[in-house]
C-alpha cells in the first residue's frame, strides 16, 4: 500500500517536473550491486587527470553538457567517426577541436569493464566524470550525488551539434530558448554558465563579436585579449585564453563577479546582465557566498536527466567510441 502510494506520488511528480531524473528510472547508486565500485573507480582516474591537468577536468564538465544537449545524456559525444558515420557529434565545430578528456573516459571505461564488464554506460561514466570534475576543481565544495542508469545511444551526427549546442554569439532570448528546449529554465541556464569559472577558450570563439567591434567588454580586459589574440584568428593561428581571468583553475563563483565587472570572454556571458531578473540571479550568486555552488550541484543534476534513454532505445558500450555490433 505504502509502496504503491509512492510509486503513484513519483508518477504524479512526474507529469509536473517532466525532466526530473526518477522520471527517467536514474537512480542516486544505481550501480551498487552490479558494479559497487564504479564511481570509486572513475573518480580515482578523473583525480589522476585533473591533478595533472586542471584544464582536462573543464573539458568534462562541458564534455558532459555536450552530451545531454544533443540526443540527451547518451554518450554519443564520444563516438568515433566510420565509414558509415563520418561526421559524428564530436567533429561538428562545437566540439572539434576545442572538446577535450575523452582520454579520460577511456580510461575510466577501461578500469569499469575490468571490474564489471558489461555494466557500466558511458553515458554514466561521462555523468559521473564531469561530477567529479566539478568536486576536485571546487576543492571539494560541489558534491553532486549524481543519479545513474543512462544507457548509450547509437545514433551521433555533426548537424545535431550544431543544432542544439547555444553557439558563443547568442543573446538572452536565443539562450533562454535553447535551454527550454531540453526543459531548463533560464535560472538553470544562469547557474550553469557559471562552469566558465575554469578552462580556456580559442581566440576564434569570441574575437569577430568581442574584440573586433564595439560590446560592453571591459576596456582593459578588451586590450588584454587584443594582446593575446590574431585579429583573425585561424585553425593555424588560434591561441587560448583563460576565461576567468582572477581564479582560472577554481570551479568558484568568480564567474559572476566577473560578469558583474564585464571581464568575460563571450556575447553569451555578458547577455546575463541583459534582463533585471538575469541580473539579480548574477548579483546573488557573486554576492551570497556558498548559493551558486549549491545551485550548480542542482543544476548539473536537472541537466544528467535530459532525454535518458531506456530500455531498446539504447545499449550499454563495450568501448566507449564506438557503438555495439
Ligand atoms: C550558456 C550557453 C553556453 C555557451 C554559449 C557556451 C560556449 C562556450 C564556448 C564557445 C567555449 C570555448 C570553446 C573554445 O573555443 O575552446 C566554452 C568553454 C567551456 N564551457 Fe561553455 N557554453 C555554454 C554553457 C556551458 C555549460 C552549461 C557548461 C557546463 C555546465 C559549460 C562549460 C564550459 C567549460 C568548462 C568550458 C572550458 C572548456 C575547456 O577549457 O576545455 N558551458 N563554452
Ligand atoms: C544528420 O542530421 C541532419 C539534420 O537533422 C539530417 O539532415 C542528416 O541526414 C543526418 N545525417 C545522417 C548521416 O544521419
Amino acid at each position: 500500500m505504502a509502496a504503491a502510494s509512492l510509486k503513484l506520488s513519483v508518477a504524479l511528480a512526474c507529469v509536473l517536473l517532466l525532466s526530473s531524473a526518477a522520471c527517467h528510472g536514474l537512480e542516486v547508486g544505481y550501480y551498487k550491486k552490479t558494479c559497487p565500485r564504479v564511481e570509486a573507480i572513475v573518480r580515482d582516474e578523473v583525480k589522476k587527470f585533473v591533478y595533472k591537468n586542471a584544464g582536462i577536468g573543464a573539458g568534462l564538465i562541458r564534455m558532459f553538457f555536450h552530451d545531454c544537449f544533443v540526443q540527451g545524456c547518451d554518450g554519443s559525444v564520444l563516438l568515433d567517426p566510420t565509414p558509415t558515420n563520418p561526421q559524428p557529434e564530436k567533429l561538428s565545430p562545437p566540439n572539434f577541436p576545442s572538446l577535450r578528456g575523452f582520454e579520460v573516459i577511456d580510461a575510466a571505461k577501461d578500469a569499469v569493464e575490468k571490474a564489471c564488464p558489461g555494466v557500466v554506460s558511458c553515458a554514466d561514466i561521462v555523468a559521473f566524470a564531469g561530477r567529479d570534475a566539478a568536486y576536485f576543481l571546487s576543492k571539494m565544495k560541489v558534491k553532486i550525488n549524481m543519479p545513474a542508469g543512462r544507457l548509450d545511444g547509437r545514433v551521433s551526427n555533426s548537424t545535431e551539434a550544431l543544432d542544439n549546442l547555444p553557439p558563443p554569439f547568442f543573446n538572452l532570448d536565443q539562450l533562454v530558448a535553447s535551454f527550454a528546449a531540453k526543459g531548463l529554465s533560464a535560472e538553470d541556464m544562469v547557474v550553469l554558465s557559471g562552469a566558465h569559472t575554469i578552462g580556456v577558450s580559442h581566440c576564434s570563439s569570441f574575437v569577430s563579436d568581442r574584440i573586433a567591434v564595439t560590446s560592453d567588454i571591459d576596456g582593459g580586459f578588451a586590450n588584454f585579449l587584443r594582446r593575446r589574440c590574431p585579429a583573425n584568428p585561424s585553425t593555424a593561428n588560434d591561441p587560448t585564453v583563460n576565461q576567468d581571468v582572477v581564479t582560472p583553475n577554481a570551479l568558484d563563483n568568480q564567474y559572476y563577479k566577473n560578469v558583474l565587472a564585464h571581464k568575460v570572454l563571450f556575447t553569451s556571458d555578458a547577455a546575463l546582465l541583459t534582463t533585471p531578473a538575469t541580473t539579480q540571479m548574477v548579483r546573488d550568486s557573486a554576492n551570497i557566498p556558498g548559493q551558486w555552488e549549491a545551485k550548480f550541484n542542482k543544476a548539473m543534476i536537472k541537466m544528467g536527466a535530459i532525454d535518458v534513454k531506456t530500455g531498446k532505445q539504447g545499449e550499454i558500450r563495450r568501448k566507449c567510441r564506438v557503438v555495439n555490433h
